[in-house]
């Protein structure tokens, strides 16, 4: 972990695992989720956001986001918390009410307010915002944009600041783990907030990689020494590389590159402070459901041995 903060997992609560079927595993997934000292960090994959929050307007539920929460308060992991603006996972009535400005910027205050006060002082960060850039950089319609525009961002991230002022505050997307239009525009972000006076402390590049076709790390390097530029911290904040199955050796060398490269980058430049794997183990991945055809995503396979991506990070975390 030389030069980072944290190395981590994002793990579901125990429902997850019931619907995978492999209750057999729990010991074993425990064991190596919280004890084995591979992990210091985690993320709550799904409890934490609006759908389980706030599923009906002004009831709050926070028992999802706390099983995650509450166990690595017990077991000394650092807690990433994710997340409080996002068009997805996001509780139907807010989706189909018509709001305006004045209303739907009342929402957005009154869903973080609550949410972030009830996890304050428990998260080093918070993903703020998440994914409201489209590819070529432009912003992703949503119920947010399409009614306020960009400036749902800016509110959101003066909301959570006034909440929580300890904890650091991320803009978090996908596609952004080389330079390009998407990385750009959120350079732009980032630029933007801070001219209005809004805190903005990092960028949280998601880093859901594919293993046949993968940046190089001087590409790497260079998006994160870019948003590093813009003064911001940068952490990796739900990586893993997909295979189009079967995971054959070769596909399995490609992943390994494919980690190596972007922890090596993470290691190499100071402003990024973290990793965090989105799961770290097989079965619990949520690649096969979304992109059929693919999956063997993470270090370690189903019968709990490590791909070669294992040693490619532990490589990287050794050596940049
Ligand atoms: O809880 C229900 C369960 O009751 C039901 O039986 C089951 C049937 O499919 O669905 C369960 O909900 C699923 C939920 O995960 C909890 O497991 C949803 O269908 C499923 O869509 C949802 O997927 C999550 C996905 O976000 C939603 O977009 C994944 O677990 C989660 O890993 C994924 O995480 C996102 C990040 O938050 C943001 N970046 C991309 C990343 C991957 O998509």
């Amino acid at each position: 972990q030389a030069g980072l903060k944290y190395f981590g997992a994002a793990t579901d609560s125990p429902g997850q695992r019931e619907r995978a079927g492999l209750e057999a595993s729990y010991a074993q997934y425990d064991e190596t989720m919280w004890k084995s000292g591979e992990f210091g960090q985690t993320t709550p994959t799904n409890g934490m956001k609006w759908l389980f929050t706030e599923p009906e307007q002004n009831v709050f539920n926070f028992t999802e986001g706390e099983i995650v929460a509450n166990k690595a308060k017990k077991e000394n992991h650092l807690l990433r918390c994710h997340n409080l603006v996002w068009h997805t996972q996001l509780a139907p009535w807010v989706k189909t009410t018509n709001w305006n400005n004045a209303n739907l910027t009342d929402i957005i205050t009154d869903h973080i307010n609550p949410d972030a006060s009830h996890w304050k002082g428990h998260c080093y960060a918070w993903d703020v915002v998440n994914e409201a850039l489209n590819e070529d950089g432009t912003y992703r319609p949503s119920v947010f944009y399409n009614v306020l525009g960009e400036d749902y961002i800016a509110h959101a991230f003066r909301v959570a600041a006034s909440v929580d002022p300890r904890a650091k505050l991320y803009y978090n997307d996908y596609n952004l783990e080389s330079p390009g239009n998407k990385s750009e525009a959120a350079v732009g972000i980032v630029r933007k907030l801070r001219a209005e006076g809004v805190r903005i402390d990092g960028i949280g590049m998601q880093a859901h990689l594919t293993a046949e076709s993968h940046p190089t790390l001087d590409q790497h390097v260079a998006v994160i020494k870019s948003y590093a530029d813009a003064g911001v911290e940068v952490a990796l904040t739900e990586l893993d590389v997909r295979i189009t199955l079967p995971a054959t050796a070769e596909k399995l060398e490609l992943q390994k590159q494919a980690y190596k490269n972007l922890v090596g980058a993470c290691v190499q430049v100071k402003a990024c402070v973290g990793v965090t794997l989105w799961d770290w183990y097989d079965p619990f991945s949520w690649v096969p459901a979304v992109f059929p055809g693919q999956g063997a995503p993470l270090p370690w396979f189903d019968n709990f041995t490590h791909h070669p991506a294992y040693d490619g990070i532990v490589e990287a975390l050794k050596n940049g």
